[in-house]
């Protein structure tokens, strides 16, 4: 079996350096790292690169949150992703980050390089500010009123409520996510990236084999509402790499961070010796495949390529996109405990379970897949522990008790026709595993297990073992069932890579090369058999779900992407009691309470403290009427500092709940308006 040696790199998409890895990103790390594991075991030279997604508005300010620097922040983060990763056995050659000198180089010099090409311009936009925190507002950060629905505290970009899209500057009533003051809109300077100067390319591009059917006809869309200029600059404060040849601008974390997949394999030519430029000049023979979730199509199927392309740069060989992860047939669910932390995982249950059913789960398309846990349990006990493992521990006693630990010299045509059925399915299950159909390889592969069980059972070596007369017999049929085993487990290698070492280990083998099972292991000597694998128990699985609620981790509500779906709302940060002392609470009586006509939301609530008058604006208008508040006694925060809206100056605030309804918070008897409320 020769086959011409393929130059292979590989990458999946980087996790963002601000939260832990979950099962939903490892639908992702595990399927490239199947391909690559593939890759490797036919002799391909194929490197496996990733690196944390360290820059961007969310790391800076979690950081601020935590009161450490954003560097100290994506170092621990980096290290709790290593572990993660580790543990679940993903092979990168590489785990870099994103904010690393070879990466600062690589950013500029391409930007430089698409500039002279005359692919960037400058243009002054407008953008919304946050007057208090003294920074432009990304739209994550914007919140207010949907323009369209008029749901309230929906995001600057959409609504979650109706799922309109719209800019922040459409928004009803918009205020900072960060700071809570009401944004102003101020002009800024940025670099844009002229995307629809590639559009010819692009068309030409993304319908030449590059890309699965499906996601190439979700471009056609795309091409039709036609490509726009993508805004490439971000103003300080930043995370990221500046701009050269500015001040206080820096590059959007979605420029450095496709460079990051670069930067990372450059980090790795250094280590290796190998040659950077051969490997992304623009007439590389090598592979450049990107394994990506299909959140992330635009960047890399547009943007992507466009930039390595206006760059004089190789342009990548694959796009393989995958749907996402659902569990129990529903979206992940911080109260279900179904947003299930990579580690929280792994202090329950066997990496290689997970690896094996999202292998038996994946196509190569994009469809979500689900992660049923009553038919994870079900489908790894009866595949790998049934099927499998008990293959090798039905035939291993014999070998060891009755023939010193040797395999057969010699088989009958039976044995070597059934072999050589097994190692005919070879080329079959690697081009399902080539084209990312573990699905389609995993059914082969069980089919051929329950071949090799049938072929025991009609055997029954038990019988044979009584019998005077049938040693040779016996020596071959538990002789060329632990080869079939070996065959069954050479295929299973990529996704079970720990448990193929144990096996390696039992069957006396140094290497799961496919080319290997030509020849078979005749008169060969192999070591007692060890359990490969224990049962999945549901015990276990129900206590991962339990830790799952327990551990709910506190999130800011910053967070740059909502891929989860949190009912409750996140906890903020610990403090302690002198902070919370900090803040000092009051009884108020409302003296006076009027609409303000131009604003949807907002009443101005005249407030006596009996030591003084206060003037509020509170965003209570759709749950009461001015008439209804008015000798209401509520709790207020009396020494907020003033904040400047567009009808007054707000002097404090008033405490109030929602849950759908929305309820001033009222004390329970009557207290004198001034007392302290602790
Ligand atoms: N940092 C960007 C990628 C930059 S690549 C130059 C990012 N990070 S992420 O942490 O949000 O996601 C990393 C990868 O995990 C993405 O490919 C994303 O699609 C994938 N997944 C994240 N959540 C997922 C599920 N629930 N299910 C399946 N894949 C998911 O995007
Ligand atoms: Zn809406």
């Amino acid at each position: 079996m020769s086959q011409k040696t393929r130059k292979i790199l590989v990458t999946s998409a980087l996790p963002y350096a601000n939260g832990p890895i979950h099962l939903g990103h490892l639908v992702e790390y595990i399927q490239t790292d199947i391909w690559v594991r593939f890759q490797k075991l036919q002799g391909h030279e194929c490197y496996y690169v990733c690196a944390d997604d360290a820059h961007g508005t969310p790391i800076m300010l979690r950081a601020q949150n935590e009161g450490i620097t954003p560097e100290a922040l994506i170092a621990r983060v980096h290290q709790e992703h290593t572990a993660d990763f580790a543990d679940f056995h993903i092979g990168f050659d590489n785990y870099y980050t994103t904010h690393s000198p070879e990466n600062r180089q690589l950013a500029q010099e391409i930007f430089l390089k698409l500039k002279d090409a005359g692919f960037v311009f400058k243009k002054t936009i407008r953008q919304l500010y946050d007057p208090e925190q003294n920074m432009f507002l990304p739209d994550r950060f914007i919140k207010g009123t949907c323009p369209k629905c008029k749901a309230p505290d929906q995001y600057g970009d959409n609504c979650e409520a109706c799922g309109a899209t719209y800019s922040p500057t459409e928004l009803i009533d918009p205020y900072s996510a960060i700071s809570g003051a009401q944004p102003v809109e101020k002009e800024t300077e940025h670099y844009f990236f002229d995307l629809p100067k590639f559009t010819d390319f692009l068309q030409k591009w993304t319908q030449a084999g590059h890309l699965q059917p499906e996601v190439a006809n979700k471009l056609q869309e795309w091409f039709a509402a036609g490509l726009q200029p993508w805004d490439i600059t971000r103003d300080a404060p930043y995370f990221g790499f500046p701009i050269p040849g500015t001040q206080d601008k820096y590059f959007y974390v979605w420029m450095d961070a496709p460079i990051g997949y670069m930067a990372s394999f450059k980090n790795l030519c250094a280590k290796l010796g190998l040659d950077f430029d051969q490997w992304w000049r623009a007439d590389s023979q090598a592979e450049l495949i990107h394994f990506i979730g299909k959140d992330i199509i635009y960047f890399h199927a547009l943007f992507w390529p466009a930039m390595l392309h206006g760059a004089g740069l190789r342009t990548p060989t694959r796009i393989n996109a995958h749907g996402f992860l659902t569990v129990d047939g529903q979206k992940m669910s911080k109260s279900r405990g179904t947003f299930i932390m990579a580690r929280t995982y792994l202090d329950h249950l066997d990496p290689e379970y997970l690896r094996y059913y999202f292998a038996a789960k994946l196509t190569g398309r994009v469809d979500d897949i689900d992660l049923n846990l009553e038919d994870f349990a079900q489908r790894v006990n009866a595949d790998l522990v049934n099927k499998v493992v008990n293959l090798a521990s039905r035939n291993a006693g014999f070998i060891k008790k009755r023939f010193g630990g040797k395999l057969a010299e010699q088989w009958s045509e039976e044995g070597h026709a059934l072999y050589q059925d097994f190692v005919a399915a070879r080329a079959p299950i690697a081009e399902k595993f080539e084209n990312r159909d573990f699905n389609g390889a995993m059914r082969q592969i069980m089919a051929l297990a329950d071949r090799a069980n049938e072929y025991v059972d009609a055997k029954a070596p038990w019988v044979l073992a009584k019998e005077k007369d049938q040693e040779a017999q016996l020596h071959e049929v538990v002789s060329v069932s632990i080869n079939l085993f070996r065959v069954l487990m050479t295929y299973l290698a990529p996704v079970v890579p720990a448990m193929a070492e144990k096996t390696a280990t039992f069957l006396n083998i140094n290497n799961w090369r496919w080319s290997e099972i030509d020849t078979p292991l005749m008169a060969h000597t192999i070591n007692p058999f060890k359990p490969l694998m224990t049962r999945v128990e549901m015990d276990k699985v129900n206590r991962m779900i339990e830790a799952s609620k327990q551990h709910l981790q506190p999130k800011q509500r910053t967070a740059s992407k909502q891929t989860d779906t949190g009912e409750w709302e996140p906890l903020a940060p610990e403090i302690t009691i002198d902070d919370f002392a900090k803040v000092d609470l009051r009884v108020a009586r409302i003296i006076r309470a009027e609409a303000v006509p131009e604003a949807k939301k907002l009443l101005k609530l005249t407030l006596d403290l009996g030591f003084e008058t206060r003037t509020v604006f509170a965003g209570i208008k759709s749950a009461y009427s001015p008439e209804q508040l008015e000798g209401k006694l509520v709790v207020m925060v009396a020494n907020l500092k003033p904040r400047k809206m567009r009808f007054g100056i707000s002097e404090g605030m008033v405490l109030a709940g929602q849950d759908g309804t929305l309820s001033l918070i009222q004390p329970e008897r009557d207290l004198k308006p001034g007392s302290k409320v602790s």
